[in-house]
């Protein structure tokens, strides 16, 4: 997605189903691993305690900040196989080729749809050949629609309280989905609450689009699924997730 989550939100409502998908993944692929759009690291610190070396980008520095004070705390046996560097998708040279590349929790999925090629492009540029891109994406089927998802509650460290609320609204004129988000923060028995807002334009991508911009960036799709159960896409699919193959030359 093209927004920067609240960092200190990320972890707390990630239910992180796509977990076992990446983590398998990346076990049938070799060389060094990149996840663009790295937030706060959770899966890719995984996937470097398989034994990799991973790098990570995130246009968000605070993000970053947050995904190294995470590395130092709970993962300090990877660091030193795990880069973690400020920089947009659309834009980056890191001066290597990856084995493994990939955009999850729909990190590449930005506010216009014209933004794929670019972002597959300049990842193809830093593949080897026969080299694995994959990532997520929410379908148009789950983001052509108007809702607002039931509020969800968590506990902080401290026992701190945070309840968010998203509102989603479909734009069918420009194709684009928003969601409005509100993160509500209260120790209980105080009355004294922190709110915290963000909000986010996304682009709806067809599968129509993704062999396009594979197409123009040199990589062939591999398998198309609808969820991270391997399950074949399908216009009800809530999720469209795809592994492609870097072309030899
Ligand atoms: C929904 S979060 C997913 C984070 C992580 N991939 C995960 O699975 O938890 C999307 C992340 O992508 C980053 N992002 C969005 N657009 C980006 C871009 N153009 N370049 C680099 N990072 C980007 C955001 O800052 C955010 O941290």
């Amino acid at each position: 997605m093209s927004y920067g989550r609240n960092s200190q939100y990320d972890d707390c409502f990630d239910t992180r189903t796509s977990l076992q998908f990446y983590l398998d993944l990346a076990r049938e692929t070799t060389g060094d691993v990149l996840e663009l759009g790295v937030g706060t690291g959770e899966l890719l610190f995984k996937i470097a305690k398989q034994g990799r070396d991973v790098w990570g980008i995130d246009r968000s520095s605070e993000m970053i900040k947050e995904a190294k004070k995470k590395r130092r705390n709970y993962y300090p046996e990877i660091s030193g196989r795990s880069r973690l560097v400020v920089a947009d998708m659309l834009s980056f040279d890191l001066g290597r080729r990856f084995g493994f590349v990939y955009g999850a929790s729909s990190s590449i999925q930005g506010d216009s749809a014209d933004d794929l090629r670019g972002i597959f492009r300049t990842a193809a540029d830093q593949m080897v050949e026969g080299g694995t891109l994959a990532f997520d994406i929410m379908s148009p089927h789950n983001l052509r629609r108007t809702v607002n998802v039931p509020p969800e509650e968590r506990e902080l460290p401290g026992g701190r309280i945070v309840i968010r609320f998203v509102a989603q609204s479909y734009f069918d004129g420009d194709e684009t989905a928003a969601f409005n988000i509100l993160y509500k923060e209260h120790i209980p028995g105080r009355t004294k609450h922190d709110t915290h807002r963000e909000e986010a334009e996304v682009a709806i991508i067809t599968p129509g689009v993704i062999d396009d911009a594979l197409d123009y960036a040199g990589l062939s799709r591999k398998a198309m699924y609808g969820d991270f159960a391997h399950s074949p896409y399908g216009e009800e699919s809530m999720w469209i997730v795809v592994v492609a193959e870097k072309d030899q030359a």
